[in-house]
Protein backbone atom coordinates (compact mmCIF):
# COMPACT_ATOMS: atom_id res chain seq x y z
CA UNK A 1 0.00 0.00 0.00
CA UNK A 2 1.60 3.17 -0.92
CA UNK A 3 1.53 6.60 1.26
CA UNK A 4 -1.40 8.23 -0.31
CA UNK A 5 -3.73 5.38 -0.22
CA UNK A 6 -2.62 5.24 3.25
CA UNK A 7 -3.22 8.37 4.06
CA UNK A 8 -6.66 8.83 2.38
CA UNK A 9 -7.63 5.92 4.23
CA UNK A 10 -6.73 7.28 8.14
CA UNK A 11 -8.53 10.42 6.35
CA UNK A 12 -11.45 8.36 6.04
CA UNK A 13 -11.21 6.76 9.25
CA UNK A 14 -11.14 9.82 10.82
CA UNK A 15 -14.35 11.59 9.19
CA UNK A 16 -16.38 8.24 9.93
CA UNK A 17 -15.42 7.98 13.42
CA UNK A 18 -16.34 11.98 13.58
CA UNK A 19 -19.54 11.26 12.06
CA UNK A 20 -20.36 8.73 14.03
CA UNK A 21 -19.47 10.09 17.50
CA UNK A 22 -21.62 12.54 16.17
CA UNK A 23 -24.27 10.49 15.49
CA UNK A 24 -24.18 9.04 19.25
CA UNK A 25 -23.84 12.61 20.61
CA UNK A 26 -27.24 13.67 18.41
CA UNK A 27 -28.78 10.41 19.62
CA UNK A 28 -27.93 11.14 23.57
CA UNK A 29 -29.13 14.67 23.66
CA UNK A 30 -31.96 13.76 21.82
CA UNK A 31 -33.24 10.32 22.85
CA UNK A 32 -32.82 9.91 26.55
CA UNK A 33 -35.46 11.36 28.45
CA UNK A 34 -35.67 13.99 30.67
CA UNK A 35 -36.36 12.86 34.51
CA UNK A 36 -39.60 15.39 34.32
CA UNK A 37 -40.87 13.30 31.42
CA UNK A 38 -39.97 9.48 32.59
CA UNK A 39 -42.73 7.67 33.80
CA UNK A 40 -42.90 8.19 37.81
CA UNK A 41 -44.01 4.83 39.86
CA UNK A 42 -47.20 5.93 41.43
CA UNK A 43 -47.36 3.73 44.51
CA UNK A 44 -50.28 5.02 45.88
CA UNK A 45 -51.83 5.06 42.34
CA UNK A 46 -51.38 1.81 42.12
CA UNK A 47 -54.57 -1.10 42.78
CA UNK A 48 -54.01 -3.90 44.74
CA UNK A 49 -55.35 -7.17 43.09
CA UNK A 50 -58.47 -8.92 44.91
CA UNK A 51 -58.02 -11.99 46.39
CA UNK A 52 -58.86 -14.94 44.60
CA UNK A 53 -62.98 -15.79 45.82
CA UNK A 54 -63.15 -17.63 48.91
CA UNK A 55 -60.10 -16.82 49.71
CA UNK A 56 -59.42 -17.10 53.58
CA UNK A 57 -56.48 -15.16 55.64
CA UNK A 58 -54.03 -17.67 57.08
CA UNK A 59 -52.85 -14.79 59.51
CA UNK A 60 -56.20 -15.18 61.78
CA UNK A 61 -55.75 -14.37 65.11
CA UNK A 62 -55.69 -18.10 67.42
CA UNK A 63 -58.54 -17.96 69.43
CA UNK A 64 -57.80 -17.45 73.17
CA UNK A 65 -57.95 -20.14 74.77
CA UNK A 66 -58.75 -20.22 78.98
CA UNK A 67 -56.85 -23.22 80.63
CA UNK A 68 -58.84 -25.48 83.42
CA UNK A 69 -58.58 -23.51 86.58
CA UNK A 70 -57.82 -26.54 88.22
CA UNK A 71 -54.94 -27.19 86.27
CA UNK A 72 -51.88 -25.13 87.78
CA UNK A 73 -49.60 -25.76 85.14
CA UNK A 74 -50.03 -22.52 83.44
CA UNK A 75 -49.47 -20.43 86.07
CA UNK A 76 -45.82 -20.12 85.68
CA UNK A 77 -45.85 -19.09 81.99
CA UNK A 78 -48.85 -16.96 83.37
CA UNK A 79 -46.39 -14.94 85.83
CA UNK A 80 -43.99 -14.63 83.19
CA UNK A 81 -46.48 -12.93 80.67
CA UNK A 82 -48.14 -11.12 83.41
CA UNK A 83 -44.79 -9.52 83.73
CA UNK A 84 -44.09 -8.44 80.57
CA UNK A 85 -47.58 -7.21 80.00
CA UNK A 86 -48.90 -5.97 83.04
CA UNK A 87 -46.53 -5.54 86.39
CA UNK A 88 -45.08 -2.31 85.13
CA UNK A 89 -48.20 -0.68 85.40
CA UNK A 90 -50.72 -2.93 87.97
CA UNK A 91 -47.63 -3.98 90.14
CA UNK A 92 -46.11 -7.13 91.66
CA UNK A 93 -49.11 -7.81 93.72
CA UNK A 94 -51.66 -6.68 91.40
CA UNK A 95 -52.08 -3.08 93.44
CA UNK A 96 -51.82 -0.67 90.64
CA UNK A 97 -48.48 -0.04 92.15
CA UNK A 98 -45.90 -0.92 89.51
CA UNK A 99 -42.80 1.01 88.87
CA UNK A 100 -45.44 3.10 85.92
CA UNK A 101 -48.37 2.41 87.60
CA UNK A 102 -47.23 4.83 90.40
CA UNK A 103 -47.05 7.94 88.06
CA UNK A 104 -50.42 7.75 87.41
CA UNK A 105 -53.64 9.26 89.11
CA UNK A 106 -55.43 7.63 90.12
CA UNK A 107 -52.92 4.11 90.13
CA UNK A 108 -54.20 1.58 87.53
CA UNK A 109 -56.98 -0.39 88.93
CA UNK A 110 -56.57 -2.99 91.97
CA UNK A 111 -56.75 -6.32 89.98
CA UNK A 112 -56.79 -7.74 93.46
CA UNK A 113 -60.18 -6.62 94.43
CA UNK A 114 -63.24 -8.75 94.48
CA UNK A 115 -65.25 -6.63 91.49
CA UNK A 116 -62.21 -7.44 89.08
CA UNK A 117 -61.96 -11.08 90.48
CA UNK A 118 -65.85 -11.43 89.93
CA UNK A 119 -65.45 -10.98 85.81
CA UNK A 120 -65.63 -13.41 83.57
CA UNK A 121 -62.45 -14.93 81.57
CA UNK A 122 -63.85 -12.92 78.99
CA UNK A 123 -64.94 -9.98 80.62
CA UNK A 124 -61.29 -9.93 81.44
CA UNK A 125 -60.23 -10.29 78.51
CA UNK A 126 -62.35 -7.39 77.42
CA UNK A 127 -60.50 -5.31 79.69
CA UNK A 128 -57.65 -6.13 78.77
CA UNK A 129 -58.19 -5.05 75.18
CA UNK A 130 -60.60 -2.22 75.39
CA UNK A 131 -60.82 -1.39 78.95
CA UNK A 132 -60.08 2.24 80.42
CA UNK A 133 -56.52 3.00 81.07
CA UNK A 134 -55.17 0.58 78.21
CA UNK A 135 -55.56 3.00 75.37
CA UNK A 136 -52.55 5.35 74.16
CA UNK A 137 -54.23 8.83 75.26
CA UNK A 138 -57.61 10.14 76.24
CA UNK A 139 -60.37 8.51 73.95
CA UNK A 140 -57.13 7.57 71.86
CA UNK A 141 -56.83 3.66 70.30
CA UNK A 142 -56.60 0.58 72.38
CA UNK A 143 -52.96 -0.98 72.20
CA UNK A 144 -52.90 -3.66 74.79
CA UNK A 145 -54.77 -6.54 72.44
CA UNK A 146 -51.83 -5.63 70.45
CA UNK A 147 -49.10 -6.61 72.66
CA UNK A 148 -50.48 -9.41 74.22
CA UNK A 149 -50.46 -12.81 72.10
CA UNK A 150 -53.51 -14.53 71.97
CA UNK A 151 -51.85 -17.52 72.80
CA UNK A 152 -49.95 -15.53 76.10
CA UNK A 153 -54.11 -14.66 77.43
CA UNK A 154 -55.18 -17.56 78.58
CA UNK A 155 -52.48 -18.54 81.35
CA UNK A 156 -52.07 -14.47 81.85
CA UNK A 157 -55.55 -14.30 82.90
CA UNK A 158 -55.32 -17.94 85.04
CA UNK A 159 -52.52 -16.17 86.88
CA UNK A 160 -54.29 -12.65 87.03
CA UNK A 161 -56.40 -14.52 89.15
CA UNK A 162 -54.35 -15.70 91.72
CA UNK A 163 -53.51 -12.18 92.60
CA UNK A 164 -57.02 -12.45 94.50
CA UNK A 165 -56.68 -11.10 98.14
C1 LIG B 1 -49.74 1.32 80.71
C2 LIG B 1 -50.19 0.85 81.98
C3 LIG B 1 -51.04 -0.38 82.02
C4 LIG B 1 -50.73 -1.64 81.57
C5 LIG B 1 -49.46 -2.07 80.84
C6 LIG B 1 -51.83 -2.47 81.90
N1 LIG B 1 -52.80 -1.76 82.53
FE1 LIG B 1 -54.58 -2.44 83.15
N2 LIG B 1 -55.15 -0.58 83.62
C7 LIG B 1 -54.33 0.53 83.60
C8 LIG B 1 -55.09 1.67 84.02
C9 LIG B 1 -54.57 3.09 84.12
C10 LIG B 1 -56.39 1.22 84.26
C11 LIG B 1 -57.63 2.02 84.60
C12 LIG B 1 -57.73 2.45 85.98
C13 LIG B 1 -59.09 3.03 86.22
O1 LIG B 1 -59.70 3.59 85.31
O2 LIG B 1 -59.53 2.90 87.34
C14 LIG B 1 -56.39 -0.20 84.01
C15 LIG B 1 -57.49 -1.01 84.15
C16 LIG B 1 -57.47 -2.38 84.09
C17 LIG B 1 -58.60 -3.23 84.31
C18 LIG B 1 -60.00 -2.77 84.59
C19 LIG B 1 -60.53 -2.23 83.24
C20 LIG B 1 -61.97 -1.91 83.16
O3 LIG B 1 -62.41 -1.57 82.05
O4 LIG B 1 -62.67 -2.01 84.16
C21 LIG B 1 -58.16 -4.52 84.17
C22 LIG B 1 -58.98 -5.78 84.31
C23 LIG B 1 -56.77 -4.45 83.83
N3 LIG B 1 -56.38 -3.14 83.78
C24 LIG B 1 -55.97 -5.54 83.60
C25 LIG B 1 -54.72 -5.46 83.02
C26 LIG B 1 -53.97 -6.61 82.59
C27 LIG B 1 -54.38 -8.04 82.78
C28 LIG B 1 -52.83 -6.12 82.02
C29 LIG B 1 -51.73 -6.90 81.35
C30 LIG B 1 -52.14 -7.65 80.19
C31 LIG B 1 -52.87 -4.67 82.10
N4 LIG B 1 -54.04 -4.31 82.71
C32 LIG B 1 -51.89 -3.83 81.63
C33 LIG B 1 -53.02 0.57 83.22
C34 LIG B 1 -52.35 -0.47 82.63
Amino acid sequence: MNTRRLRRLIHVAIAAGTLGLGAVAIGLFTHVPEMKTQPKLQTHAARMPLPPAGAVTVERPAPVRFPDPADTRPLASGQVYYGYYCLPCHGQTGDGRGPVGESYHPVPRDLRSAAIQARTNKQLLRAIAEGTGHQLENDGPRILHLTVPPQHAGPLIAYVRTLKK
